[in-house]
């Protein structure tokens, strides 16, 4: 199968507005796509085979790509399983456009009885009371929540993997938006990576991953959060956070009625006792090459210890973030900097709310920096040579999130023995513990833990 990589720039595609809705929580997009414009095109052609090929899509998302397929057809879920080659125990997230969309889809249960009507004759909410406050201050944007499946759902059977409930997304991406409701139906999409390997956060990594598996992906650009959505389930008491991701644990607490929310997830690879959100058990993000984390605190890697995992080649990925530094031609070569816990800690709370429709159709398109800079330095240690491929994100918790993905792709390319990754607190602001939480997983070694 040949894989067709489409260009779509989100502000070309014509014109969008958010429309306000009278006594609801959300606005909803109108979209007046411009044919003239080939990126309306590419977007139509994507949103026409999700509605009718059982070849998935690769679109973007404000977190990660996504590989999209109508969660409504049993065919074309299958194909999302068998591109990324995953296992069918793993639920998929569905995605919706519009809470109109997501409530149709709720209302379908027992269409015999009268069934969503209370006897007041008001019509009742189908989307349970307890995720009003996340929704208004969270969507669009990276919160899943977990829904009941209704009876006679139209969801195909292979998006819940034989759960009781299914998570649903409203993404802050106008291009995943606008896909899906020119599609108009409800998107199943996993991350659009092969399985085991790391989410990928620019069109060029879906190519790596599944050029040949899948017909089309929409390139939007990088991607704007770099870890993945936040799994909330608010069915169980307390509620519960199954995975940690673009929404912190703190965001998520200081909503009504969410304040007792428990940590529903564990933060390492290893096999244990069953996770509540499937997809946690598995081994997942991890790049070819062995993958060294350094727990925050600890030295920055000795040459010995870069060495200690040389496999041949002697070459080495170094990902920095808020401490290491790299000094050439002295010794200790990488170094840590004292840190001040208060420098670039953020405490709490630091986004009240995502932007909203308005908010996001505003917002600029985001950097078209898909690349990792790399520096590399060779240093000769006792007559051999070790190789040392250097990535500093930067100390900012926001832009580590952002090039996590991509710096372990782009070191994996580069052939390295061993990938060497400076952690961070998990409570260094929004994103940390979702970081943290994949790096823990991608991680072989961990030092310090
Ligand atoms: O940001 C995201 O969420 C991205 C973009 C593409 O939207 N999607 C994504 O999907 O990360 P995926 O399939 O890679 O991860 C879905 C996670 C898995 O851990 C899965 O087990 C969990 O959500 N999940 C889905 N449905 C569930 C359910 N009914 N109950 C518990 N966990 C569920
Ligand atoms: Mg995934």
């Amino acid at each position: 199968m040949e894989t067709r990589t489409l260009p779509v720039d989100a502000s070309k595609i014509g014109k969008i507005t958010a429309v306000p809705v009278p006594d609801d929580v959300l606005d909803e997009l109108d979209i007046e796509l411009d044919f003239s414009s080939q990126h309306a095109q590419h977007l139509r052609d994507a949103a026409e085979k999700l509605r009718s090929s059982n070849v998935p899509v690769a679109f973007p998302t404000e977190t990660v790509y996504g590989l999209g397929a109508d969660a409504t057809r049993s065919a074309a879920v299958k194909g999302i399983y068998k591109a990324k080659q995953r296992p069918s125990d793993n639920p998929l997230i569905v995605h919706f456009a519009s809470l109109r969309q997501l409530r149709s889809l709720l209302k379908s249960r027992d269409s015999t009885q009268a069934n969503g009507t209370s006897t007041n004759g008001v019509e009742e909410d189908p989307i349970p009371e307890i995720y009003r406050p996340l929704i208004s201050r969270f969507w669009p944007g990276p919160l899943t929540i977990l829904l009941p499946n209704p009876t006679d759902s139209p969801l195909a059977p292979e998006v819940t993997a034989g759960l009781k409930t299914f998570g649903a997304r409203m993404p802050r991406h106008t291009l995943a938006l606008a896909l899906i409701q020119t599609a108009g139906v409800p998107v199943a999409a996993p991350s659009a990576n092969a399985s085991t390997k790391p989410s990928p956060t620019a069109a060029e990594h879906v190519a790596y991953d599944l050029d040949g598996r899948i017909g089309t992906i929409l390139d939007g650009g990088p991607c704007d959060v770099g870890v993945e959505s936040t799994v909330v389930d608010g069915l169980s008491n307390p509620p519960l956070i199954l995975r940690p991701g673009g929404i912190s644990i703190e965001q998520i607490r200081s909503c009504p009625g969410w304040d007792n929310t428990q940590i529903g997830y564990k933060n390492t690879s290893e096999s244990g006792s069953q996770p509540k959100a499937p997809g946690m058990k598995y081994r997942h993000y991890s790049p070819k090459a062995t993958v060294v984390l350094y727990e925050p605190g600890q030295d920055a890697p000795s040459l010995a210890d870069l060495r200690s995992q040389a496999t041949g080649r002697s070459k080495f990925g170094l990902i920095r973030t808020k401490t290491w530094k790299v000094e050439l031609g002295r010794t200790p070569l990488i170094s840590r900097e004292p840190s001040s816990p208060s420098k670039h800690r953020t405490n709490g709370v630091h986004i009240d709310k995502t932007p909203g429709f308005a908010g996001m159709l505003q917002s600029v398109r985001a950097s078209d920096r898909a690349k990792s800079a790399i520096t590399c330095h060779t240093v000769e240690v006792e007559g051999s040579e070790l190789h040392i491929l250097d990535i500093n994100l930067g100390s900012d918790t926001a832009d580590i999130a952002r090039g996590i993905f991509s710096a372990l792709r782009d070191l994996d390319r580069q052939d390295v023995d061993a990938i060497f990754v400076e952690g961070i607190d998990d409570d260094e602001g929004d994103t940390a513990a979702a970081l943290m939480n994949r790096l823990r997983k991608a991680a072989e070694v961990r030092v310090g833990s």
